[in-house]
């Protein structure tokens, strides 16, 4: 058995910086791989630099060699990192965090910068980029350029760029390195076709390990996951014109466990007739076996992904096809442009000039165009299809808030998924990947099986049930509270004492996409839920769950001020979220006769004491 994307061994960035002359190490703290990609473009943009670098995933490392990078001459640490959930550091960043958080050793010497990426609509933003650049310099270490802050809300790309923009001036300044070098497009990886390799040692979808889908051994979970059998797929909306899946997992003798308020991961795979499109533009024979192998030998990362397979794997399984591509694949694909017209419209897109910027945003972000959009309708480029595998982004598991309670189904995991599908200003209908994907899996046809693995979350039920909670989810925001209402109930039939159990839903019409309205009715009659609903379409004026809870702020302030209950949110990150936390410090002041101040302090505690979770997405 081996894992074709990294090789473990060697723990040493050090020894590997020595080794091959390197001076620059860009490490990651990623969970989607966004913060991943960015430090491979910085560390490659390094060699135009004469500042040779390469990427390192911190919990492959032995971050105390910070303390011996001093000892390669003009080295410098940067750091791109993602913040995710409440402010928390990447799991794969986790364990640097706390080591410069609780340890005290002395950095002084070491050469940083740090990029962070985050979402300005989540209540930390940027925290954990804020706090490393930070600490680092309590260290001692010497912050060679300012802190860059990304924000995926806005345009994250744009921040990057225009951050890289000025770093590398600096960087050079800072090390007396003159005059950058031309750009340079090199490749990272090279192709080797594979004619000849058995059937039997080549890729076929698997995350890591070969066969791992027709041979399944726990444990699961990201790089071997669980085909779950799909047992129940149903519509939950009536009419409407959208859709929302209410689906049944079945996860027996997979030895996998779950909570209530713990995320299900999921592998989809991208749209057959989007891969062949892809395989006809790039004029590629999507059957060719192949490897794609990082000429950089010293790196952990042997393949992009799992290697040797074919390009109709590679861009089913393995790549982000309908991801907006950002500005340095633009940047690449200029170069396959036989006309110079279409070369110039792809370089400008790519630039950081003014009006560059401003054509990115329309012609490539606001018109949701992907790979294939691009491809299309600009008709002379014509990139060798190995190249725009090796361009593309790994592509993500999706995670859903479980909608069950494994109190009465430890075998079943439940997910309340919208499909996502939209028509773009170019007259395209653009399909979400995982909820596409979902959808088709009906059981009826057969066995339908999705991988899929766990992630525990920090999203509880309070250990004690007589706690009294309140629960604001409007929309698929209902999710986790399903499983937490299903559990309560469990515990009422159990005979013990359960605390007031508070939900407000919120939808639009009451006759569409009320989702679960019976059980929900259900649990009402029998004493266990107080439901308040808000049908933001049903009457002229909008009414939101923000509206009812502004009206019941005696109930909150009695429930939560008084009896000391917990209060959670889920669903939409932008609005909704912000709406309620800001209207929740509103009650907490004029019902807890707090200052804005005090009332916002309250708020932070009952955060730490976990009276207080959201779980939110954009
Ligand atoms: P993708 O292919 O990933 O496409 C989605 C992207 O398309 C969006 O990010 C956006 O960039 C773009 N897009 C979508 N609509 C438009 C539009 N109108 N115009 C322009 N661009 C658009 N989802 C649920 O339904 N239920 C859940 O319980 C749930 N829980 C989650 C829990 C967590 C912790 C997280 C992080 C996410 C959760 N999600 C949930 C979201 C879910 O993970 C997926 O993001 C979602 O299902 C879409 O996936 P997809 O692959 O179908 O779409
Ligand atoms: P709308 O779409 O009619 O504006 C689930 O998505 C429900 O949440 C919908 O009824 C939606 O209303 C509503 N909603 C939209 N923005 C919101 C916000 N900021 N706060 C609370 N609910 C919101």
């Amino acid at each position: 058995t081996t894992v074709s994307t990294t090789t473990s061994a060697d723990n040493s960035f050090i020894k590997k910086l020595k080794a091959s002359g390197r001076s620059l190490v860009v490490f990651y703290g990623s969970q989607t791989g966004t913060a991943e990609e960015f430090a491979g473009r910085l560390a490659k943009e390094g060699i135009r630099y004469r500042m040779k670098g390469m990427v390192a995933d911190p919990e492959e490392c032995d971050m105390e060699e910070l303390l011996q990078l001093k000892d390669i001459s003009n080295s410098l640490a940067v750091f791109c990192l993602a913040t995710y959930g409440e402010g928390d550091p990447t799991d794969n960043a986790m364990e640097f965090y706390e080591w410069i958080t609780n340890g005290d050793a002395d950095l002084t010497g070491l050469n940083y910068a740090v990029f962070g990426l985050g979402n300005k609509t989540y209540e930390h933003y940027n925290k954990v980029a804020i706090y490393v650049d930070k600490r680092l310099e309590e260290l001692g270490a010497t912050r060679v350029f300012e802190l860059g802050l990304g924000d995926d809300d806005a345009n994250i790309e744009d921040d990057f760029i225009t951050w890289k923009d000025r770093f590398w001036p600096t960087v050079c300044d800072f090390f007396g390195i003159e005059g950058g070098g031309e750009e340079v497009l090199i490749r990272q990886f090279r192709l080797l076709e594979q004619p000849d390799v058995q059937p039997d040692r080549i890729y076929t979808g698997e995350i890591a390990r070969l066969h791992s889908m027709q041979n399944q051994r726990p444990p699961f979970d990201a790089k071997n996951p669980f085909l779950a059998p799909v047992t129940v797929n149903r519509e939950l909306h009536h009419g409407g014109g959208r859709s929302c899946m209410h689906i049944e997992l079945n996860i027996e003798g997979s030895k996998m466990r779950y909570d209530a308020g713990d995320h299900v991961a999921m592998y989809p795979i991208n749209d057959k007739d989007l891969v062949e499109r892809l395989g006809k533009l790039c004029q590629a024979d999507l059957d060719t076996v192949f490897s794609l192998i990082n000429t950089d030998t010293d790196s952990s990362k042997k393949h992009p992904f799992p290697c040797p397979t074919t390009y109709r794997t590679a861009l089913t399984h393995y790549l982000e096809i309908t991801a907006i591509p950002r500005t340095h694949i633009l940047k690449e694909l200029a170069e396959y442009c036989t006309e110079e017209s279409d070369k110039e419209f792809l370089r400008n897109m790519a630039s950081i000039t003014p009006e560059g910027k401003e054509k990115y945003q329309s012609w490539i972000q606001d018109s949701s165009r992907n790979i294939v959009h691009i491809l299309e309708d600009i008709k002379s480029c014509k990139p060798p299809i190995d190249h725009v595998c090796e361009l593309l982004p790994r592509l993500q598991p999706r995670y859903y808030s479980i909608s069950s309670s494994s109190k009465l189904y430890p075998t079943n995991v439940h997910i309340t998924a919208v499909l996502v599908q939209y028509k773009t200003p170019t007259g395209r209908i653009n399909k979400g990947v995982a909820t596409t994907f979902l959808k088709e899996k009906q059981p009826s046809a057969g066995e339908v099986k999705v991988p899929v693995f766990i992630r525990k979350s920090q999203f509880r039920l309070p250990t004690k049930p007589e706690t009294p909670i309140i629960m604001v989810g409007p929309g698929t925001g209902l999710a986790p509270f399903r499983g937490f209402i299903q559990e309560r109930q469990f515990l009422r039939d159990e005979g013990k004492v359960v605390g007031d159990t508070i939900l407000y839903f919120g939808c639009r019409k009451k006759s569409e996409d009320f989702i679960y309205k019976e059980e929900l009715e259900e649990y009402v009659a029998k004493g266990t839920l107080t439901l308040k609903t808000a049908f933001s379409r049903d009457q002229e004026k909008k009414i939101y769950v923000t509206h009812l809870i502004e009206e019941d702020a005696d109930l909150l302030w009695k429930v939560i001020g008084e009896n000391k209950g917990h209060f959670y949110i889920c669903g939409d990150a932008k609005n909704m979220a912000v709406d309620v936390r800001n209207i929740l410090v509103k009650i907490l002041s004029t019902k807890g006769n707090m200052s804005e101040a005090d009332a916002v302090q309250y708020l932070k505690k009952m955060e730490a004491q976990k009276r207080y979770s959201a779980d939110v997405w954009s």
